[in-house]
């Protein structure tokens, strides 16, 4: 039986609400696939630490964390800690020291979840969005200078490298041409920003060649927010720089239902390192220990973690499980039901078992069968 080492960072407000829920589903699939295993470490870092210590993480933090297969991330930020420094003291140096520079966060209507758009329903709107991870305009270089004074001045730069933006455009073309439609958008700011921009534009261009099979368009940024909303069938992957996709798939999110179901996989593709899982969702501190964070988004980048692990089986098995208790109407209330997290975790799980006494008649009826014949 293959083991797999899982590094938990629940973190902050609804994140260990979430963790735990995603847990208990991975365990159930553990138990009814029986072909792998999971061995969770959990760690308290995140905001109580910082309170307490000064630091999110311990200095050794991401060391600890090359251990691990993968890592499973609730949320992070605080009421009381600027965010600048939850997220520059976990989140970011995980993504950007592992070098996991693929952001791969798919969104679609799941069925029973009704979209905030009219007449779009489930089908309409099946998107990837793959986010540029380890540059771009949160590379964190800039600075302040004169602080405090009439003359202040602060810079934040964004910086594109040829390396960068053709090995996330080399990702977005490959994904598109996995996928049924083979269709690739291309987002971008070159008419405003004509550096770094129009070379993203132009290695596009040069990677496309790679992918003869795929068809590929090009919008800016500002109409794709309105192409999101107005034409949602028309897109399918898309691929955008680390703020961009980091907007746009807040509104991909929204447009689907919820922020609570969309997940996003911090993909290391070359796997150096550990990739990291987490909702897209952030700490949800007007929720936080009500019992009611939904755990879809948590649900499903779980599913992509067992993807990425290599049991493809028991991540559709999950999706397919988690499909079903959503078609039942058991949501929380951000997408309109009455359930709080607990009994969606419950109705999931339930959902694997049952997939397992299912699998198991028919395995009993075969053997019966079989046994008969002979
Ligand atoms: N990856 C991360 O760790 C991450 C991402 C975004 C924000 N944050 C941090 O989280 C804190 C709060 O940020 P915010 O309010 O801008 O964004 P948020 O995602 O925490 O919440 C935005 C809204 O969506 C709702 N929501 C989010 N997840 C939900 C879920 N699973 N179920 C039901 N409703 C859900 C919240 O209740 C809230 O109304 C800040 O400190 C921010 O820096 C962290």
């Amino acid at each position: 039986m293959k083991t797999y080492k899982i590094a938990a960072i629940p973190a902050d407000g609804i994140g260990p609400e979430v963790i735990d829920a995603g847990l208990q589903v991975l365990n159930a699939l553990s138990e009814r696939d029986g072909g792998f295993r999971l061995d969770v470490t959990s760690f308290d870092w995140g905001s109580d630490r910082y309170k307490k210590t000064g630091a999110l993480m311990p200095e050794d933090g991401p060391e600890q964390l090359k251990a691990f297969d993968a890592i499973f991330f609730g949320a992070v930020g605080a009421p009381d800690v600027p965010d600048h420094i939850t997220l520059w003291g976990l989140r970011l140096p995980i993504c950007q020291g592992f070098d996991q520079y693929a952001n791969v966060r798919p969104t679609k209507i799941l069925p029973g979840i009704k979209s905030p758009l009219a007449n779009v329903g489930t089908g309409d709107l099946d998107w990837v969005i793959v986010r540029e991870n380890s540059e771009g305009e949160y590379s964190g270089h800039g600075g302040r200078a004169h602080k405090g004074l009439p003359e202040e001045v602060g810079t934040e730069v964004a910086i594109f490298t040829r390396v960068g933006v053709t090995r996330i455009m080399r990702y977005a073309f490959k994904l598109a041409q996995s996928r049924p439609r083979k269709l690739l958008t291309v987002v971008t700011k070159s008419n405003a920003q004509r550096h770094g921009m129009v070379m993203w534009d132009e290695i596009a261009a040069e990677v496309s060649k790679e992918f003869p099979d795929v068809t590929w368009d090009k919008m800016l940024v500002d109409a794709m927010t309105v192409r999101m909303v107005k034409h949602p069938q028309s897109l399918d992957t898309i691929v955008a720089t680390n703020l961009h996709a980091d907007i746009l798939s807040d509104l991909a999110g929204a447009l689907a239902g919820s922020l609570g179901v969309a997940p996003t996989g911090n993909i290391d593709p070359e796997r150096r390192f550990p990739s990291m899982f987490e909702p897209i969702h952030g700490s949800a501190f007007d929720i936080t220990g009500m019992g009611i964070a939904n755990p879809v988004a948590t649900f499903w980048t779980a599913a992509q973690m067992l993807e990425h692990l290599g049991e493809a089986d028991a991540a559709k098995r999950l999706m397919t499980a988690v499909e079903q208790v959503c078609a039942q109407g058991v949501l929380t209330p951000d997408v309109g039901g009455s359930a709080n997290t607990q009994q969606v975790a419950d109705a999931v799980c339930a959902a694997i078992r049952g997939a397992n006494d299912v699998t198991q008649q028919a395995v009993e009826t075969a053997r019966r069968s079989v046994a008969a014949i002979g």
